[in-house]
């Protein structure tokens, strides 16, 4: 990809308090492990080509944890990245483990996030983690409220031991983040947003105020992609994908929203990153706006 689409992968954003800066158009890692996220890929090599397209491409922020595959994915990370390129920001979570039977259960005893850590950093290849997002219980769908100090004091004391750089949060709610904030410094909340998933409305308002990035997972709708005939509508008109019209909407949605859309293919990431490009005027954005709430009402 030309140096002209690299410098339109959003613009910059830097995370509150530190000296990273990213890109906003990231990408998300999940999809490069086998079938429901376990095992290895069925394309080996088409995995490292993702990774080292969107590199080239400008991407310097990427998601990823060390239960997913386990450990595939920063296997795969480490295999076509390492040595990581300067300025290249990997976000990690941890919170998570995936016995035999390949079911996510909790791991979020203080032994069991410091063992996340150093698996994280055996598998991806590196002396410190830059932000690790603590992610709390609940589902998939939405946070549950209730205490997490136990877990981000642990994640405290790892980033004092120096194997930590940054903290974020990862499905949590408002209350959380008040809370994990009382510990320690957060610089991001990754929870589950997009274009017809809106419980996140206000959250992102106020981490906008403080400069918290906030980095929607499910950004094309995950497991279940965005359907729309509004987004297929606005998309045809302006010669555009309709995922790629999510993702514009994501970034016009407010400066502290950054994007790690998930793929295993060259060319859906090809067209998502070119989403960085996409110019959406504010018509476009009250009729995109009513998908939301059409869903809501
Ligand atoms: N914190 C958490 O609890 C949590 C939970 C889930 C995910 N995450 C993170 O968030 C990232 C993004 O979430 P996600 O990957 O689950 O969901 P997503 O980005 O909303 O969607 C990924 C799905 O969309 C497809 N896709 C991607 N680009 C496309 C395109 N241009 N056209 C058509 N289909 C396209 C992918 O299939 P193809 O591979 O065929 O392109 C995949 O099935 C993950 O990679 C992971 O890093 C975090």
């Amino acid at each position: 990809m030309s140096k002209a689409n690299e410098s339109t992968l959003g613009g910059p954003f830097t995370f509150p308090g530190t000296s990273l800066t990213v890109r906003r158009v990231g990408y998300g890692a999940m999809q490069l492990a086998g079938p429901g996220v376990w095992g290895p890929p069925k394309n080996p090599e088409g995995a490292v080509a993702v990774l080292r397209e969107a590199v080239a491409a400008g991407v310097n922020h990427i998601d990823t944890a060390d239960f997913y595959g386990p450990h595939i994915t920063n296997q795969i990370i480490r295999q076509a990245l390492h040595p990581y390129p300067a300025g290249l920001v990997i976000v990690t979570k941890l919170g998570a483990r995936r016995p035999a039977d390949g079911s996510w259960q909790p791991a979020i005893s203080p032994q069991e996030l410091t063992d996340g850590v150093h698996d994280n950093l055996r598998n991806l290849s590196l002396d410190a983690l830059d932000i690790v997002n603590y992610r709390a219980m609940g589902s998939i769908h939405g946070p549950k409220e209730g205490s997490i100090a136990e877990q981000v004091t642990a994640l405290a004391d790892l980033q004092k031991k120096g194997l930590i750089r940054h903290v974020g949060l990862s499905n949590v709610t408002s209350a959380q983040v008040a809370e994990a904030k009382s510990i320690t410094d957060i610089v991001c909340v990754q929870n589950n947003y997009n274009l017809a998933n809106r419980q996140d409305d206000a959250l992102i308002e106020e981490l906008a105020g403080q400069g918290i990035a906030y980095v929607p997972f499910f950004p094309l709708g995950g497991f279940t992609p965005l359907q729309s005939s509004t987004l297929s509508d606005v998309a045809t008109r302006l010669g555009a994908t309709p995922m790629q019209v999510a993702l514009a909407w994501l970034l016009h949605r407010s400066p502290n929203i950054l994007l790690i859309p998930g793929t295993s293919s060259v060319a859906h990431l090809r067209e998502n990153l070119a989403a960085g490009q996409l110019s959406l005027t504010p018509q476009t954005l009250t009729e995109l706006d009513g998908i939301g709430v059409d869903i809501r009402a």
